[in-house]
């Protein structure tokens, strides 16, 4: 529906990958395409809200209307988030966060010399938990992808990192999830309820989504 369900409520996303620099040439990350988070932009957007994505590197555009702030690693990401989450009433966080960033970043191309070679990692902060554990915080959604125990895995994220909803999307299936056009949901929230999301394409979905927030603010 066209209805304005969001009229004068700000919505915080967070899209894509973080990608995390070794050296001036390498770099950790993952598959994540931002597919998901720019759709739930624009179902938000539709319903009226004001809507900010805080981004890392996709290959979308950016959607009409929306304001899109453009990082590269997660402390980067973080560091945007602490802005952008002031007078939200909503945040989604959509991100697939590298767990993980090098210890030091080479300012020189590392060069191969041994057999094998051990790269120090250190972990990133948790975005989502710390929007979370904010006074006077939005409502605060997160993503879960696991590959098994899907509702036992995504319940223990929901209440560890206080969340209010959590959508979990099982990665074992082929075709859906990461990097593609469909996706299948289940919906946790804290009270106990649940909602499966069948499969349809991340555009149907967001609206899903969006719909299930309204319900619950
Ligand atoms: O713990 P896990 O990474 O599976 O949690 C996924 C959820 O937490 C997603 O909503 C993701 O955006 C968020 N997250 C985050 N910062 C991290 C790791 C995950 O915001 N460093």
């Amino acid at each position: 529906t066209q209805e304005k369900k969001l009229t004068e409520k700000r919505v915080v996303i967070t899209a894509g990958p973080t990608v995390e620099a070794i050296d001036p040439v390498r770099y950790i990350s993952n598959h994540s395409s931002g597919k998901m988070a720019f759709a739930l932009a624009k179902a938000a957007k539709k319903a009226g809200a004001e809507v900010e994505i805080v981004s890392g590197p996709v290959n979308l555009a950016d959607p009409a209307g929306v304001t899109v702030n453009h990082v590269t690693s997660a402390a980067q990401m973080f560091e945007q988030v602490k802005l952008a989450v002031k007078n939200c009433d909503i945040f989604i966080g959509c991100a697939a966060v590298a767990d993980y960033t090098p210890v030091k970043v080479s300012c020189q191309k590392i060069k191969k010399n041994d057999e094998q070679m051990t790269l120090e990692l250190k972990r990133n902060p948790d975005i989502l938990a710390w929007v979370a554990e904010q006074e006077d915080r939005p409502f605060v959604v997160g993503f879960a992808a696991e590959s098994q125990s899907l509702k036992e895995f995504a319940t223990k994220k929901l209440h560890k990192k206080k969340l209010d909803m959590i959508c979990a999307n099982d990665i074992s299936c082929e075709g859906l999830g990461f990097n593609s056009d469909d996706n299948q949901l289940l919906l946790l929230d804290k009270k106990g309820n649940e909602e499966l999301l069948d499969v349809a394409s991340k555009e149907v979905l967001a609206c899903k989504i969006i719909n299930q927030i309204v319900a619950r603010i």
